[in-house]
């Protein structure tokens, strides 16, 4: 357990239980939470970076240079300069290539997305309870120390700080994709190229300082031993832990799940759709708060793994072949690899990873057959199945609720649990279902 000083992350001792009856239900399911904020955010972060194949790292490597830096410069305020280095991209989700193709500032400039993502990840991540010091550092990542950055114009010290590290933190691990021969002592003589232009002379020696360890460098280069490194500043750091509190819980899961959500144009909202007729359908079976709560949590996590299938696949206007099947299927395996990291969610992770199976034993990835499949599984296949015939993708319309439970009506006791898809006929009746649809 990761002690953690009030004064660090203020915001979230200030929430108030959204009810006694969440809380409860909370803490029921997730009873432990050191470690539940900083693997959240890690694994954001990581989501946020796999852009297909290969995985970038890039937003693991930008937060422990600049952590690194902050333990120098910033002694006060490392932690909130590791997690906006987790963070400093996220208001790029959904652009059409990862923010770093753009490496030169001229580049940036010519485009509206790439110019407006430090003001949307500052909005996304002010939503985030604790995290509000964090969000003006990702604000300011692209101004530059000399005036000419973005969005603002700030200069010199004008800039917050912390934003200064991550901003060549940035930098280099942009200069390093570009250019894979670079090595530390090459890096220190770009920085000192740049010293007075994009940052201060004073953030220029921190980083002279932090890439003189041989053995840091070596960490942070190599995929196999990043995370490693990453986990160290994750403990060394003072963790803001969660109160017991559906909302910041379910605050930060939805930003995952925008994240996910963001990776393919034909799925914005899915993930939330399907956590919300999850939670309806699981109140119309009678499940307990906690169960309810489990499922609104896998709902919303469900397609974690989406982000490894290729846009070319999952956009394509047509029906899918071959090897096109096996990457699709193979996303809630990676559902649960993720959330299999995250603590206190690895309940969730089987659940979640479970969304494909159907009651006839013929789903996917494991081949599970009526009840061995759980239930809360069993209720993400149906509100997951609604949500896809209700919207729209490429290569079909999109159908009304009513069409949409008919059809999962003539594949009741086949593909889904006879029980879950009277239980959303039950909900559509009540018009709760028709609403969200
Ligand atoms: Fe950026
Ligand atoms: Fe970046
Ligand atoms: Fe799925
Ligand atoms: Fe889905």
């Amino acid at each position: 357990m990761i002690p953690m000083p009030s004064s660090t992350f203020p915001g979230l001792h200030s929430v108030l239980f959204a009810s006694k009856e969440a809380a409860i239900a909370h803490q029921d399911v997730i009873s432990d939470n050191p470690k539940l904020f900083s693997d959240l955010i890690t694994a954001i972060s990581y989501v946020l970076d796999v852009q297909e194949d290969p995985r970038l790292f890039h937003a693991w490597r930008v937060a422990a240079v600049a952590a690194a830096m902050a333990e120098h410069i910033l002694p006060g305020n490392v932690a909130e300069v590791f997690y906006a280095g987790l963070l400093h991209d996220v208001g790029g989700m959904g652009a059409f290539s990862h923010i770093i193709h753009y490496p030169t500032l001229y580049s940036q400039l010519l485009r509206p997305e790439v110019v407006n993502h430090p003001e949307r990840g500052k909005e996304i991540i002010q939503g985030i309870p604790g995290l509000e010091l964090c969000a003006d550092f990702v604000a300011e990542h692209h101004e530059w120390y000399n005036g000419s950055g973005y969005p603002y114009r700030k200069a010199g010290g004008d800039i917050a700080p912390g934003a200064q590290l991550i901003r060549i933190a940035d930098s280099i691990d942009l200069s390093r994709r570009f250019r894979p021969e670079v090595q530390p002592e090459d890096t220190a003589i770009i920085v000192q190229t740049v010293s007075g232009l994009e940052i201060s002379p004073e953030v220029a020696e921190a980083f002279r300082l932090v890439i003189s360890s041989e053995e840091f460098y070596r960490e942070l280069v190599d995929d196999s031993r990043l995370y490693g490194l990453i986990e160290r500043f994750e403990s060394s750091t003072s963790t803001p832990i969660f109160p017991p509190n559906s909302d910041a819980v379910s605050t930060v899961l939805t930003v995952f799940a925008r994240v996910v959500d963001s990776k393919h144009g034909f799925t914005a909202g899915h993930s939330e759709r399907v956590s919300q007729y999850s939670v309806e359908i699981s109140r119309a079976m009678g499940l307990s708060h906690v169960e309810v709560t489990k499922v609104k949590y896998a709902g919303l996590l469900h397609d974690a793994g989406k982000v490894a299938v290729p846009r070319s696949i999952i956009d394509k206007p047509g029906p899918l072949v071959g090897s096109e099947i096996v990457r699709v299927k193979y996303h809630p395996v990676l559902t649960m690899d993720i959330l299999r990291n995250i603590a206190h969610l690895s309940e969730l992770a089987w659940i979640a990873g479970h969304h494909h199976e159907r009651w006839d034993g013929m789903g996917y990835p494991d081949g599970l057959r009526g009840e061995e499949i759980p239930l809360l599984s069993r209720i993400l296949a149906v509100a997951d199945a609604l949500d896809a015939i209700t919207s729209p993708r490429a290569y079909k319309e999109k159908r009304t609720p009513a069409e949409a439970l008919q059809i999962l009506h003539e594949e009741a006791g086949s593909q889904f649990d006879p029980q879950v898809v009277d239980a959303a006929h039950s909900v559509w009746g009540s018009g709760r279902l028709a609403r969200a649809a």
